[in-house]
C-alpha cells in the first residue's frame, strides 16, 4: 500500500513533464479514458444552444435541445466525415446542417435530411445519427467522457455526488471568465495547487487571508484530492479586501463560512468553493509544454442581478494569484527540461502533490 504521507516521495521524471511518447500515452490513458469537465450547463441555456470542446483530435458538440436535454455529439458528419460546426459557440436554429452536402441533424442526433439519398436503394436514414458522446451534468457543470465504454458518471463521482450540496451550485452563473496560455506542462498546474507550501515566498496577499498551515485535507487519496483552508478573517473571503463580494452561497452557515475550500478534480478541474463565489480552473493540456487555463468566476444569479453587484475583488485578487502560479509553472517547466534536472523530495507540506503523482501514475502506467 502507498503511504499517505509524502514521506519519501519524490517529484516525477524529466519524461513525464517533456516527452511526446508520454503525452500520446496520456492522451489514450486518461484524457480519452476518464470524465472531462467542459463547463457550465448555464453556458447552454437556452434552446439549441451549444458549446465546442476540444480534446486532440476531437471535436464534440455540447447542446440543449428543445426539450431542455443536453446532448454531445462527435462534430463529425457521417457522410464523408466533413466538421460540421468551426465557432466555439452559437446556436442552432432547428437542426444541425452540413456546409458540404447539406445533410441535416435533429438535435438529439439524428439524421433527418440527406439530399438525394434516396436514389441509393440501400441507404437508410435511421443508420447515420451523429456519433454520440457520453455526457452528464453535475452541480451546474457539464462531463463529457469519450471512452467507449465510459465508468458511470455517478460511480467514477462518488466521493463528490453531494459533497458540495451545501454551496447550491447549480444557481451559479459565470460572472467572469480569463483564459490564460501558460509555457508548461499540465501536472505541473495540478501540482502547483495541491500544495500552500509555497503560499509565503510566492502569495503573499493569499498567505495573510489564509496562512499556509491552516489547510487539511478531507479527500486523501483517489482521483479527487483537497480539503478546506480557514481564513483568518471572520465571515471573510479570497478578495483583495479580504472580505466578501457577495452574500453566503446556499444553506452555508457555521465554520463553512470561515473556510475556502480547494478540489483537485482529476483529470481537468480544479474547483474552488469561497462562501460567496466559486472559482473553477479548466485545464486544457495543449502539449507538453503549453496549456490553456480556462478560469470562470461563478457567482449565485441574484447576486449577479443586484444593482451594487461588484465581483472585481474577486476577480483581481485571483488573476494575480493566478498570475504568479503560472509563472513559477513556466520557470518548472524550464528547470525540468534542463539536463541538469533530477526528481527532488516533496516535503510533508506536499503531501497532496505526492497522492496526485501516485493517481497519476497508476491510471497512466497501472502501478503505485
Ligand atoms: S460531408 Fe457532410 S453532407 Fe457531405
Ligand atoms: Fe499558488
Amino acid at each position: 500500500m502507498p503511504s499517505r504521507s509524502a514521506f519519501d516521495a519524490k517529484t516525477l521524471q524529466r519524461r513525464y513533464y517533456v516527452d511526446q511518447d508520454v503525452y500520446e500515452q496520456e492522451t489514450e490513458r486518461i484524457f480519452f479514458d476518464r470524465w472531462l469537465f467542459v463547463g457550465r450547463a448555464s453556458q447552454i441555456a437556452d434552446p439549441g444552444a451549444y458549446m465546442l470542446f476540444e480534446v486532440e483530435s476531437e471535436s464534440i458538440i455540447v447542446l440543449r435541445d428543445h426539450e431542455g436535454s443536453i446532448h454531445a455529439h462527435h462534430n463529425v458528419c457521417r457522410h464523408r466525415g466533413t466538421r460540421l460546426v468551426t465557432e466555439s459557440t452559437g446556436t442552432f436554429p432547428k437542426s444541425i446542417q452540413c456546409g458540404y452536402h447539406a445533410w441535416t441533424y435533429a438535435l438529439n442526433g439524428e439524421l433527418t435530411g440527406a439530399p438525394f439519398m434516396d436514389e441509393v436503394e440501400s441507404f437508410c436514414k435511421a443508420n447515420y445519427p451523429l456519433l454520440p458522446v457520453a455526457v452528464a451534468e453535475w452541480e451546474g457543470c457539464i462531463f463529457v467522457n469519450l471512452s467507449d465504454d465510459p465508468k458511470p458518471f455517478e460511480e467514477a463521482f462518488a466521493p463528490l455526488i453531494d459533497k458540495f450540496n451545501r454551496w447550491d451550485l447549480p444557481r451559479l452563473r459565470i460572472a467572469h471568465r480569463l483564459v490564460y496560455d501558460i509555457a508548461a506542462n499540465w501536472k505541473l498546474v495540478f501540482q502547483n495547487y495541491s500544495e500552500c507550501y509555497h503560499c509565503p515566498a510566492l502569495h503573499p496577499a493569499l498567505n495573510r487571508l489564509t496562512p499556509f498551515r491552516n489547510a487539511w485535507n478531507d479527500l486523501e487519496e483517489g482521483p479527487f484530492l483537497g480539503g478546506p483552508m480557514q481564513m483568518e478573517i471572520e465571515g471573510g473571503s479570497m478578495t483583495m479586501t479580504g472580505q466578501r463580494c457577495a452574500a453566503p452561497l446556499g444553506g452555508l452557515e457555521g465554520e463553512d463560512l470561515n473556510r475556502v475550500q480547494y478540489y483537485t478534480i482529476f483529470p481537468n478541474l480544479l474547483l474552488s468553493l469561497h462562501p460567496d463565489y466559486v472559482l473553477t480552473h479548466r485545464i486544457d493540456r495543449l502539449a507538453t509544454d503549453r496549456t490553456r487555463i480556462v478560469c470562470d468566476w461563478l457567482f449565485d444569479i441574484d447576486a449577479m442581478a443586484a444593482p451594487d453587484f461588484d465581483p472585481q475583488p474577486a476577480i483581481e485578487f485571483w488573476n494575480m494569484t493566478n498570475e504568479q502560479d503560472w509563472m513559477v509553472s513556466k520557470l518548472s517547466q524550464q528547470g525540468i527540461t534542463s539536463r541538469a534536472y533530477t526528481p527532488g523530495p516533496y516535503a510533508e507540506l506536499e503531501s497532496m502533490i505526492a497522492a496526485w503523482d501516485r493517481e497519476y501514475l497508476q491510471v497512466l502506467e497501472g502501478r503505485d
